[in-house]
């Protein structure tokens, strides 16, 4: 099949280059250590330095750069919203919410810094995200309006993050419908991946049409994420994930292997992938890292 084959581009080169760009533009744009209160700024970077593979940031370039957008704009915009991400990452860790110890290999914010200072480092990187989208540099300000508007909603509370993170917590132990579950895994995490697609084509100024492919294709990315999260949740270790294994099915979380079955779950992964490939078919070569992207998805081992 025409989607299955595979592209010409290296994609772990891609990768590790795409990740030094994004953390080198974190690293200027994050308040340093020693900046007053230095509490607050350890604990942002004790996060954001941890790891993590920047599959948001990436999407957001990688869909930008498909239509020739302004590469600083885009790794800034990126940055912006790997803040964001990094945010939902250490409250999702808190007591209340899952109550973990490990991220991305090292202690979550609230063990290593405390409660109080995580909570705030969550807020913190929220707000930073904001002040960067608001001065993302040369960019006209209906898409500087359109770009913050578009991540607001992608983790506000109708269809966004925040939404879906109470639906997770409250179905903890309950019997799964098939329809919340999708709900939940499209609002918690499906929709900051799709905002980070249309957010790239939008500084690159997209038309409507364009929008269109790829917000379709964001989706499809962006559920079959945490569909694959829930799958490595299962079958891999904390040593490789950097975060606790196994957890899932020890709370009775909502999950598609615990619906579904791991096999039906890696089904429903690789059909969610051949249909955002599907989605590009219409276009070429520009669009060949986003193929990359959407495959590396669904095969990611961490
Ligand atoms: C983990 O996200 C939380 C989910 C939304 C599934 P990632 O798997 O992107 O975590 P990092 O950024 O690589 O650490
Ligand atoms: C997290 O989902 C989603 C957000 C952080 C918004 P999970 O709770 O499954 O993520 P992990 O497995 O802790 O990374
Ligand atoms: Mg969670
Ligand atoms: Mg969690
Ligand atoms: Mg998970």
């Amino acid at each position: 099949m025409k989607t299955c084959l595979s592209t010409s581009i290296d994609m772990i080169e891609y990768l590790s280059e795409a990740r030094r760009a994004v953390d080198a533009c974190l690293e200027r744009l994050l308040p340093i250590d020693s900046e007053t209160p230095s509490t607050i700024h350890r604990a942002m970077r004790h996060s954001i330095f941890a790891g993590g593979k920047r599959i948001r940031p990436i999407l957001v370039l990688a869909s930008g750069s498909s239509l020739s957008g302004d590469r600083e704009v885009l790794l800034q915009l990126g940055a912006g919203i790997e803040m964001m991400h990094t945010y939902s990452l250490i409250h999702d860790d808190l007591p209340a919410l899952d109550n973990d110890d490990l991220r991305r290999g090292v202690p979550t914010c609230h063990k290593a810094f405390g409660e109080a200072i995580a909570i705030l480092a969550g807020d913190a990187l929220m707000t930073l995200c904001y002040q960067i989208l608001s001065s993302l540099p040369g960019v006209p300000d209906s898409v500087r309006v359109a770009v913050i508007c578009e991540i607001a909603r992608a983790t506000g509370t109708v269809g966004g993050m925040i939404g879906g993170q109470v639906v997770d917590l409250e179905s903890e132990g309950k019997p799964i419908d098939a329809d919340i579950l999708e709900y939940i895994h499209q609002c918690k995490t499906g929709a900051l991946l799709r905002a980070s697609v249309r957010c790239g084509a939008l500084a690159a100024g997209a038309r409507e049409t364009e929008m269109k492919v790829l917000t379709a294709f964001g989706e499809k990315i962006g559920l079959a994420f945490q569909v694959v999260d829930d799958i490595l949740d299962v079958t891999s270790s904390s040593e490789v994930l950097g975060k606790t294994a196994g957890k899932d099915e020890k709370v009775k979380k909502a999950t598609y292997p615990a619906l579904y079955g791991l096999e039906a779950s890696r089904k429903k992964a690789q059909e969610l992938l051949e249909g955002a490939l599907a989605d590009l078919e219409g276009l070429g070569k520009e669009a060949d890292v986003l193929r990359g992207l959407a495959r590396f998805v669904v095969s990611r081992t961490t």
